[in-house]
Parts: structure tokens; sequence; C-alpha cells
């Protein structure tokens, strides 16, 4: 081997060690599966914590920051999960009824606020106090109670756009084998977990602890320790204070990359990792934002590096449904024909075809059959006409 070449293996396998150090660097920088997060994080959203003390509940954070919790209780994360004695049923469900194969299913207001009724076609009938409603009712609802030592999940859901009961999605529908399982679809206790885990501010691991709806700590994580800093500063308005960043104690989203924002959000709305392990495709995966986001061309190093959920969503308040208010949101990196953006360095094409209601037509939304409800496509992309939906 001549000396040259001996030369060039050395520089080879030193660009390639290079390469390897800078992968391992950039490895939190890349979207993770929620798993990982809860593995390698003293917190994330859903893990469970033994001490459960170390939350103080949304309610005493609307001490100090009224204005948030004002609007954060409108939301539909909010309002996610409630006791079935809450009000969270509308009125119409309440006139609803459901037939599966033999099974006639009917609903009253019981002890709990939910009676359910279901009768087969020899007249047997049973009841079922439910426990939980799950799902704003936005979209839809489900409903979950504890019997036995596990779980029992309807085998409807509310449907707002039908108005009424429909199969739950996901499930096997066939007819029930006796009345007992008609009643509902047994789960176990590890599984009603992860359900809770998602639609809490935050639970206990033995689910004495339950505190329902998506509270400021789902998001920021335990609290008390915040409070208690705050307290001893003499705060009482956080909007008033002069922001001082010290140790707050409590996580900023906006401290982490963006990458870690999305998979933050995506640890209830799922990753884009988690989608690819659940080996979801076509227009099944357009329920999950943070998969379809990273597709689009606006997307990290294809586009703006600075995209998040936040940038068009405000976690605060109640989802936008005007197209119009998006527009603010394109256009802070988009320019128009007779509009050039502020932050030159990162502006990005002008659209050639309008200059406003952007979303209407760059993220249309798309109807899934068993969720009966048109979600949005988070790949923000042009949309040809007759083209199929892409993966
Ligand atoms: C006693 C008053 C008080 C209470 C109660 C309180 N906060 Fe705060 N919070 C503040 C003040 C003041 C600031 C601004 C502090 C700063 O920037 O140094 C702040 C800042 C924050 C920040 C931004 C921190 C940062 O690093 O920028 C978050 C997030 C936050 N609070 C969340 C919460 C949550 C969640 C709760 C309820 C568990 C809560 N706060 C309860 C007073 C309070
Ligand atoms: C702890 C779990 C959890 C986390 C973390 C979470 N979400 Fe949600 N989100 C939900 C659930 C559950 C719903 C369904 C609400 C319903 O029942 O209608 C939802 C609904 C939404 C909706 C539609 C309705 C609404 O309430 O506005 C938006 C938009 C949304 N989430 C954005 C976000 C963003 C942005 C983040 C990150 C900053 C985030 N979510 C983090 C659980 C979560
Ligand atoms: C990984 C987190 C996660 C788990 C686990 C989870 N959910 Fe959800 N759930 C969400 C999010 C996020 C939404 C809102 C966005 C959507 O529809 O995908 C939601 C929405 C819902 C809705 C409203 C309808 C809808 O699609 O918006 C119902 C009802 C519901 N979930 C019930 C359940 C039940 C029952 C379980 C357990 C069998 C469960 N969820 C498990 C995160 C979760
Ligand atoms: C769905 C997730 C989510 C929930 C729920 C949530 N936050 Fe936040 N919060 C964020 C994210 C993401 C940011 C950073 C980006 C931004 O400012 O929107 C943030 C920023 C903040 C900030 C600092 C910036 C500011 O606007 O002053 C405070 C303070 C705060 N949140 C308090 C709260 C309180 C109090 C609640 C409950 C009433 C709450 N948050 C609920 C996700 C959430
Ligand atoms: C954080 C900055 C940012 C935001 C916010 C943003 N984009 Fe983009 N977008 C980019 C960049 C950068 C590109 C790639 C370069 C280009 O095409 O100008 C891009 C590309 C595009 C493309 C071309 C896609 C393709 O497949 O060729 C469309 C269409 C688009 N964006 C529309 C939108 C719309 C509509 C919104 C608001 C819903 C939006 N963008 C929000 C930065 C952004
Ligand atoms: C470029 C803007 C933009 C970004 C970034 C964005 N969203 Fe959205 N999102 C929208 C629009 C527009 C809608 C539809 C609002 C309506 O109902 O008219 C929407 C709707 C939703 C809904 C309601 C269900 C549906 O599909 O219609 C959820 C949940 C949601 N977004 C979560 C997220 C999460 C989580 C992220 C980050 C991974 C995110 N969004 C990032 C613009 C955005
Ligand atoms: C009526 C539907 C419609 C609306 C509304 C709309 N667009 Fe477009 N947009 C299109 C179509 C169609 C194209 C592809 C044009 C072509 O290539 O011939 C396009 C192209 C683009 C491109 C790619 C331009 C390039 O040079 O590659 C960007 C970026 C874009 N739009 C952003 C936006 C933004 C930002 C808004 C809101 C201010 C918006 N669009 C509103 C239909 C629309």
């Amino acid at each position: 081997m001549s000396r040259f070449a001996a030369w060039l293996m050395v520089l080879v396998a030193f660009a390639l060690g290079l390469a390897v150090i800078g992968e391992a660097n950039n490895t939190a920088d890349q979207p993770h599966t929620t798993q990982e997060h809860l593995r390698s994080a003293a917190w994330w959203p859903t893990k469970q914590l033994p001490d459960q003390s170390v939350y103080a509940g949304s309610a005493a954070c609307a001490r100090c920051h009224a204005d948030l919790y004002a609007t954060q209780q409108q939301s539909q994360m909010a309002h996610t999960l409630k006791h079935a004695g809450q009000g969270a049923v509308t009125p119409g469900e309440l006139h609803a009824t459901y037939q599966l194969g033999d099974y006639h299913y009917t609903l009253s207001t019981g002890k709990s606020g939910l009676l359910m009724h279901v009768a087969d076609a020899h007249g047997a009938r049973t009841d079922a106090e439910m426990q939980w409603v799950f799902g704003s009712g936005d979209v839809g609802q489900s409903f979950l109670w504890q019997q036995g030592d596990g779980f029992r999940e309807s085998r409807f859901n509310y449907f707002a756009q039908l108005q009424t009961f429909a199969a739950t999605p996901g499930r096997l529908h066939g007819t029930p084998l006796s009345l007992d399982g008609a009643v509902g679809r047994p789960i176990a206790s590890f599984e009603a977990k992860t359900c809770f885990a998602c639609h809490t501010n935050n639970i206990s691991a033995d689910l004495t602890t339950i505190t329902p709806g998506i509270g400021c700590e789902s998001c920021h994580g335990p609290g008390r320790a915040h409070m208690q800093a705050m307290e001893q500063r003499g705060a009482t308005n956080a909007a008033a204070s002069k922001p001082q960043h010290l140790d707050a104690h409590i996580l900023n989203p906006d401290d982490m990359t963006p990458v870690q924002q999305v998979d933050l959000c995506g640890s209830c709305h799922s990753t884009s990792w988690d989608v690819r392990l659940m080996g979801a495709v076509g227009v099944q995966t357009v329920r999950f934002p943070a998969y379809r986001l990273q597709k689009s061309h606006c997307w990290g190093t294809k586009g703006d590096a600075r995209l998040v959920c936040t940038s068009c969503h405000d976690p605060h308040a109640p989802l936008e449904k005007n197209d119009v208010a998006y527009d603010a949101a394109c256009l802070a990196c988009h320019t128009t024909k007779d509009r050039p953006v502020k932050d030159v360095a990162h502006a990005a094409n002008a659209c050639p075809v309008a200059t406003s209601k952007c979303v209407s037509c760059h993220m249309p939304k798309n109807e899934l059959p068993e969720m009966h409800y048109a979600f949005t496509d988070h790949n923000i992309r042009i949309v040809r006409g007759t083209s199929a939906f892409p993966d």
C-alpha cells in the first residue's frame, strides 16, 4: 500500500468518526418516539410520577396566570375528560339509542349522571353506570367505567357530526356473544391507564388520583415548586411582573428546540416516529399532525427550522376555526406580491394564486369514515386537483 493510500484511509476513518459524532450530537434534534422520551426524561407528558404532591392543579395557576387560565378553560383539551355527572353529556345523547345485532341500548340519568340500559331480543336486560366521558364532544365521545378488576368501554361513541351513536372506532364490530359482553368491551387496567394518561392533567399509577382534562401541568409538568418559588417572590400577577427567567422551576416549551416542542405535543397526538411504528398508512395518518407536518416542505431543513405547532395554535385557547385567522401564521414566513415579510432572512416564496385563506387550499380536510370527522392535513403542500392523499 502506498503511503498516500494509507493516509487516505486514515483521513476517511477520521471523517467517518466525525460523521458519527455529528450524528450523536444531532439525535437530540431528531424526532423520537414517546417511549424514548418517557424513558429518558424525569418528566414528560403522560409520565406517571410516584409522588402526586408535586402537582398544584390548574386552579392554583389561575391565581397568577388569570388570563391564560380563562382562555385555556374554554379549550376542547380542557374538557376532554369528565365525570359522567358533570354535565358532560349533550342533551341529544339522552334521547339517542343504539342497536348492535340483537342488543338495544338506551341511556338515562343515573346516580353518576349516566345510566346505560342494554336489552337483548328475548327481553333480558341489564344496566351499567357509565362513569367517565372521554372527548369534549367536538368530534365525539366515548364512555368508560370500572367493572370487576378492570374497565369497560362502551360499544358505541357519540359523534357530533351524526348527532347520534355509532360504532366505537378501531374496535372489532362483531356482535357480542352474551349480554355481559354487550355491556361493554372489557379493557385491562393497564390499557385504561393509557387512556387516562392522555386525557388528564395527572394520574397516579393506581388510578386513585385522576385529575380530568388537559391542564396547565399536562404540558408544563408538575408546578407546585414553581408556585412556591413565585409566592416567595411575592408575585400575584404573572402578566404584570417583569419576567426574570431566573429559576422559574417550571418547563417553558419555548426553551426547547422546535423538534422537541413538536415531540412534546406528540406525546399525546403521536410523534412522527410513533406513527411510523404503529404502521398507519394513507389517509389514516391524517389524524397525526406531527407526522403530517414533518412531511411538509415548510418543515425543517426543507423549509424553516423554526416551525412548531404553536406557530399556528395557541395551546391556551380553543381551536381557531376561521381560515383567515391562520393567514398571519403563513405570512410570518411567506411573502405576498404586495407584502414582503419583515424577517427577510427567512422569507419563503409567495403564492401566485391568492393572498388570503391559505389553509383552505394548502391544508385540506379529509374525512375518516369511521371517525365521522374530517381532519386537517398538516402536510402543508400544493394540492393538485385529483391527486390521491399522499403518504
Ligand atoms: C404566586 C404566583 C404564581 C403562581 C401560583 C403560578 N405562577 Fe407561573 N409564573 C409566575 C411569575 C411571576 C412568572 C414570571 C417569572 C419569570 O419569568 O421569572 C411565572 C412564569 C411561568 C412560566 C414561564 C416560565 C419561564 O421560564 O419563562 C410558566 C410556564 C408558568 N409560570 C406556569 C405556571 C403553572 C403551570 C402554574 C400552576 C401549576 C403557575 N405557573 C403558577 C407566577 C406564578
Ligand atoms: C396530555 C396530552 C396532550 C398534550 C401534551 C397535548 N394535547 Fe392537544 N389534545 C389532547 C386531547 C386528548 C385532545 C382532544 C380534545 C377533545 O376531546 O376534543 C386534544 C386536542 C387538541 C386540539 C384540537 C382541539 C383544541 O382543544 O384546541 C389542538 C389544536 C391541540 N390539541 C393542540 C395541541 C398542541 C399544539 C399541543 C402541544 C403544545 C398539544 N395539543 C399537547 C391531548 C393533548
Ligand atoms: C397517546 C395518547 C392517547 C391515548 C392512549 C388515548 N387517547 Fe383519546 N385522544 C388523544 C388525542 C390527542 C385526541 C384528539 C385528537 C384525535 O382525535 O386524534 C383524542 C381524542 C379522543 C376522543 C374524542 C374523539 C376524537 O377523536 O377527537 C375520544 C372519545 C377518546 N380520545 C377516547 C379515548 C379512549 C377511550 C382511550 C383508551 C381506550 C384513548 N382515548 C386513548 C390521545 C390519546
Ligand atoms: C397543550 C399544552 C399546554 C397547556 C395545556 C398549557 N400550556 Fe402554557 N405553554 C405551552 C407552550 C407550548 C408554551 C410556549 C409557547 C407559547 O408561548 O405559546 C407555553 C407558554 C406558557 C407561558 C409563558 C409564555 C406566556 O404566554 O406568558 C406561561 C406563563 C404558561 N404557558 C402558563 C400556562 C398556564 C397557567 C396554563 C394552564 C391554564 C398553561 N400554560 C397550559 C403549552 C401549554
Ligand atoms: C416557519 C416558516 C413557515 C411557515 C409558518 C409556513 N411556511 Fe410554507 N414554507 C416555508 C419554507 C421555508 C418553504 C420552502 C421554500 C418555499 O417554497 O418558499 C415552504 C413551502 C411552502 C409551500 C410549497 C410546498 C411545495 O410542496 O412545494 C407551500 C404551498 C406553503 N409553504 C404554504 C404555507 C402555508 C399555506 C402556510 C400556513 C398554513 C405556511 N406555508 C406556513 C416556511 C413556512
Ligand atoms: C401551519 C399551521 C399549523 C401548524 C404548524 C399546526 N397546525 Fe394544527 N391545525 C391547523 C389548522 C388550519 C387546523 C384546522 C382548524 C379548523 O378546524 O378550521 C388545525 C387543526 C388541528 C387539530 C384539530 C383536528 C383536525 O385535524 O382538524 C389538532 C388536534 C391540531 N391541529 C394539532 C396540531 C399539532 C399537535 C401540531 C404540531 C404537530 C399542529 N396542529 C400544527 C394549522 C396548523
Ligand atoms: C384558492 C386556493 C389557494 C389559496 C387560498 C392559496 N393558495 Fe397558495 N397555491 C395554490 C396553488 C394552486 C398553487 C400552485 C400554483 C402553481 O404552481 O401553478 C399555490 C402555490 C403556493 C406556493 C408555492 C409557490 C412557489 O413559487 O413554489 C406557496 C408558497 C403558497 N401557495 C403559499 C400560500 C399562502 C401563504 C397563501 C395565503 C396567503 C396561499 N398560498 C393561498 C392555491 C392557493
